[in-house]
């Protein structure tokens, strides 16, 4: 059976920065509350022409480039994305057309931030059944679009962003996409939603959050599954070289490294610049680690994710 090999990763931020200060003129908030009880900085926004499409496109360029790859060399896009182009078609067709791939099938999938590692599980099991040579795996939201801007629970929170890899099924090599868990709990659906949609208000809605709640679940559920895929694989934690994990809140990060006793200097951290991009998080945190010499060839990567629905997630990596 072939092993998916990530052979390229690409990114895409928009340029607009809004940092807390901006925050503090929108908001009764500060930035050293953002700080403190978050580790944000400064998030990008999408510009009024720019869409979930377009930066995914952007992303997927970079990473087809890094690859050394053209659209037509790829038979399957996914796009995990919760902030699609449009309601219909999946956003995933548009960076088909993009980047002129003539040949093979795209589709968006939804598991809010957990959807990049849902996605990068879906097209592993393609490539490795040997229905599909190269993949497009993206993860690409712009939440500034339906983040209630009078809402300080929030709007610091979230940034716009995209991230991608190119996996290629190989045989003969030890390095691919190891072993993934994904695991859902539609009980704790209220927690994080949105308070509109499709099929019930005909509106896109806003974000609502309980944040206490999002962020004790959070903790628990990510180091559970990480220990269990670890468990799963005969691994310890002395094995990773680095935790790629959501980036959703720095005290989130902290508290599940530790309890996976994980120094936080194994720890790929994107979230001062980037804010919570969503479904692009761990791909942006992942393409940024490659991109900055921290991960290596060869180097064990433990990704992980927790997004609405509840959705969360853990993968192994052999880069
Ligand atoms: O991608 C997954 C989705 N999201 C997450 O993972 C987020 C998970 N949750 C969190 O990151 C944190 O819970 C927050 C950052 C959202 C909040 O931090 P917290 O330490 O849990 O604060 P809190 O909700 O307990 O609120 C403490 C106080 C409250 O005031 P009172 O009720 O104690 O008077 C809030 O109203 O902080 C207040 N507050 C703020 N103050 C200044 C909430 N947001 C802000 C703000 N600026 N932006």
């Amino acid at each position: 059976m072939k092993r998916s090999v990530i052979t390229g990763v690409g990114s895409y931020l928009p340029d607009k920065k809004l940092t807390n200060f901006d925050l503090e003129k929108m908001v009764e908030t500060s930035d050293s509350w953002i700080v403190e009880r978050t580790g944000i900085r400064e998030r990008r926004i999408a510009a009024p022409d720019e869409t979930t499409g377009t930066l995914a496109t952007y992303a997927a360029r970079a990473a087809l480039a890094d690859a050394g790859l053209t659209g037509s060399d790829i038979d399957l896009i996914i796009l995990a994305t919760t902030t699609p182009d449009e309601t219909v078609p999946a956003t995933a067709t548009k960076v088909q057309q993009a980047i002129g791939m003539k040949t093979g099938f795209a589709f968006d999938i939804q598991a809010a931030c957990s959807g990049f590692m849902y996605a990068l599980s879906v097209a592993d099991g393609y490539i490795r059944t040997g229905q599909v040579r190269r993949a497009l795996v993206i993860g690409a939201d712009t939440l500034s679009r339906i983040v209630d801007w009078t809402d300080r629970n929030t709007c610091v929170l979230f940034g716009d962003g995209a991230g991608a890899v190119v996996l290629e099924g190989k045989s003969d090599t030890e390095s691919g996409l190891m072993s993934f868990i994904l695991r859902s709990d539609g009980d704790y659906r209220d927690i994080l939603k949105a308070d509109g949609g499709v099929s019930t208000t005909q509106t896109i809605g806003h974000l609502l959050m309980n944040g206490r709640e999002v962020f004790r679940q959070a903790v628990e559920r990510m180091s559970g599954i990480a220990l269990d895929l670890l468990k799963q694989n005969a691994l310890t934690i002395a094995d990773i070289d680095w935790l790629v994990p959501h980036q959703a809140n720095i005290r989130i990060i902290e508290t599940t490294a530790q309890k996976l006793n994980l120094p936080m200097d194994k720890v790929i951290l994107t979230l001062a610049e980037q804010g919570n991009t969503s479904g692009a998080s761990v791909a942006m945190a992942l393409c940024a680690g490659v991109k900055n010499g921290k991960i290596r060839r060869g180097d064990l990567l433990l990704l992980e994710s927790m997004g609405a629905g509840l959705t969360w997630s853990a993968g192994l990596i052999r880069y």
